[in-house]
């Protein structure tokens, strides 16, 4: 199919619009929000083109657009009182209001659900074409299913291009995020979906209402939804998304140190610190933020970067609509830098007794991370899964759990494999170390301890205030492998030389502590104890 593009300022390019949509096509039309895929909300079949265009789900039902309130009746079972209150207070403008529906609205349209979301757009274009159609018009965004929302005529473009009839390009959308979505259905209204209209402006006419607990949170698998939106992951680029929070000095300090290629997402004039950014709006300017965020997710694909670590927003006012859909394009994944307690690095070659360490370390009131059952638990994450997935393929997973030794076999094989896993891995075993270092705190230890073989090789070694490593002579260690182990001193031996020499430890570290048999262990523990 030839995608047709028209200009949102030629009246014949509206009309044209009008008849395409008229006729059960489809058309990108901009709204104040975001751009929205366009069909006759009476079309069942038209509405079905929308999902297999933008490859979505079934149950997730299209929010119906008006251009008057007279449109509303035949649409609604009754005309809720509330509804003519907001529709007075905020339209047009992004708000989606569900009510129960009519039987006018097919089945398709509404996802199967008994209500529809009715919305009416401010932006000028929206309502020609409205007007021109002479039917109302259910419309998603016009992203492919699980990307970013289009903010522009090249966004739809990128996303829709030979799959729908025409685009009409009537320049950057305003809001930059989605419509408010409010529903009438449940006692107190619930608020299912911030945006530009922000939850204090709701009650100032509704009363009290509530916010959806999906806002915030990620739903547990299988949970039953009021909005079917809420279950899928969302907004995302092909690159991984982590929110760091936290001052900007320490999200530079934590992004400069990456061992790997990132792409900081900050605010304005914070770019410059980076080799590769992208600036997404003011820092204290929430309505900047919502009109500059889905732009620079798409950007960061643009740049080719693989992960992408997004300063975190302020989340109040429309600032609540720009972290909830970046709380989504990050699979929830967040990294709080605000670190109130003192972090040890312990490290050490194989056979050192670098757990004998940690184990004492423990004993006298540190809490100790061990990164080998972080990085167990890493790959666990949903999300996780399905990159590794995506990059080795989808059968690293065997009846529904990761083949982890299979997934070890395809990445380790080679440099780039290997290189692979810690991009997609490291993000997650830094969110669950950081999370294992703000409990310490909380329960009052005295320091954190992160127990890593590869400290100074990972991400970990910027979380530390001191690092330290445990060393012994080579023959202590070789005796302690074969011991442990139950193998052969060949085996032990190959096993040594795989690691870094002793002198890499010793250079990195604050303090190296000698763990010979005979060395005074406990001494050399206190002084560093001694100092927390
Ligand atoms: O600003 C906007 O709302 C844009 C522009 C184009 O108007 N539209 C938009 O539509 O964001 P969409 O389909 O991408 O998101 C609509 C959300 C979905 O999460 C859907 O599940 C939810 O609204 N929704 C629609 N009708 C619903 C209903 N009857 N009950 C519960 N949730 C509903
Ligand atoms: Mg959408």
């Amino acid at each position: 199919m030839k995608t047709l593009l028209l200009k949102a300022e030629n009246t014949a390019d509206i009309k044209k619009a009008a008849e395409i949509l008229r006729n059960g096509g489809l058309v990108a039309i901009p709204t104040e929000t975001v751009y929205g895929l366009a069909a006759n909300a009476f079309d069942g079949d038209a509405a079905a083109a929308i999902f297999a265009a933008k490859g979505r789900p079934q149950d997730n039902p299209l929010i119906v657009h008006v251009s008057s309130f007279e449109e509303i009746p035949p649409l609604v079972k009754e005309v809720d009182p509330r509804l003519k209150a907001l529709a007075e207070k905020f339209w047009p403008g992004p708000l989606t209001v569900i009510t129960p529906k009519s039987q006018l609205i097919p089945d398709a349209v509404s996802g199967g659900l008994d209500t529809v979301g009715i919305r009416m757009p401010s932006h000028p274009t929206a309502q020609a074409i409205i007007k021109e159609a002479g039917v109302p018009l259910a419309a998603p965004s016009a992203n492919a299913s699980g990307r970013p929302s289009p903010t522009s005529a090249q966004h739809v473009a990128e996303d829709m291009d030979g799959r729908i009839d025409a685009i009409v390009d009537g320049g950057k959308s305003d809001v930059g995020v989605e419509s408010t979505i409010i529903t009438l259905a449940t006692t107190p209204p619930t608020l299912l979906r911030p945006g530009g209209i922000t939850p204090e402006q709701l009650e100032e006419v509704l009363g009290e209402i509530q916010i959806s607990h999906a806002v915030f949170e990620q739903l547990a698998e299988g949970e039953k939804v009021q909005s079917p939106g809420m279950k899928y992951k969302h907004y995302s680029p092909a690159a991984q998304v982590t929110i760091i929070k936290g001052s900007f000095e320490q999200y530079k300090n934590f992004l400069l140190a990456q061992k790997d290629e990132v792409c900081a997402v900050c605010f304005c004039g914070e770019g410059k610190n980076f080799t590769k950014a992208i600036e997404y709006g003011a820092e204290n300017d929430s309505f900047s933020q919502a009109k500059g965020f889905f732009d620079a997710l798409r950007e960061v694909d643009a740049l080719g970067c693989k992960r992408a670590f997004v300063r975190c927003p302020a989340s109040s006012g429309i600032g609540l609509a720009v972290y909830n859909r970046l709380l989504r394009s990050a699979a929830f994944r967040e990294i709080d830098l605000d670190i109130k307690i003192p972090v040890i690095g312990l490290t050490g070659q194989t056979g050192a007794g670098k757990s004998t360490v940690s184990a004492m370390l423990a004993e006298r009131g540190f809490l100790v991370s061990d990164a080998d059952i972080l990085a167990r638990r890493a790959v666990e994450n949903r999300e996780v899964i399905s990159l590794l997935c995506r990059e080795f393929g989808d059968d690293v997973i065997k009846d529904g759990v990761l083949d982890r030794r299979e997934l070890a076999r395809r990445a380790f094989a080679t440099p780039e494999g290997s290189q692979a896993l810690n991009l997609i891995t490291h993000p997650e075993i830094t969110r669950l170390a950081v999370e294992d270092i703000h409990a310490a705190h909380s329960l009052g230890k005295k320091a954190a301890v992160l127990d890593a073989a590869l400290l100074f090789e990972s991400c970990l070694e910027s979380l530390c205030d001191l690092k330290i490593s445990v060393v012994a002579d080579e023959e202590t260690r070789l005796e302690r492998i074969m011991k442990r182990d139950s193998i052969s001193r060949e085996d032990a031996l190959l096993r040594m030389k795989a690691q870094k020499p002793e002198q890499y430890y010793i250079e990195k570290s604050d303090i190296v502590i000698n763990n010979n048999n005979g060395s005074d262990l406990n001494t050399q523990i206190e002084n560093i104890t001694d100092k927390f």
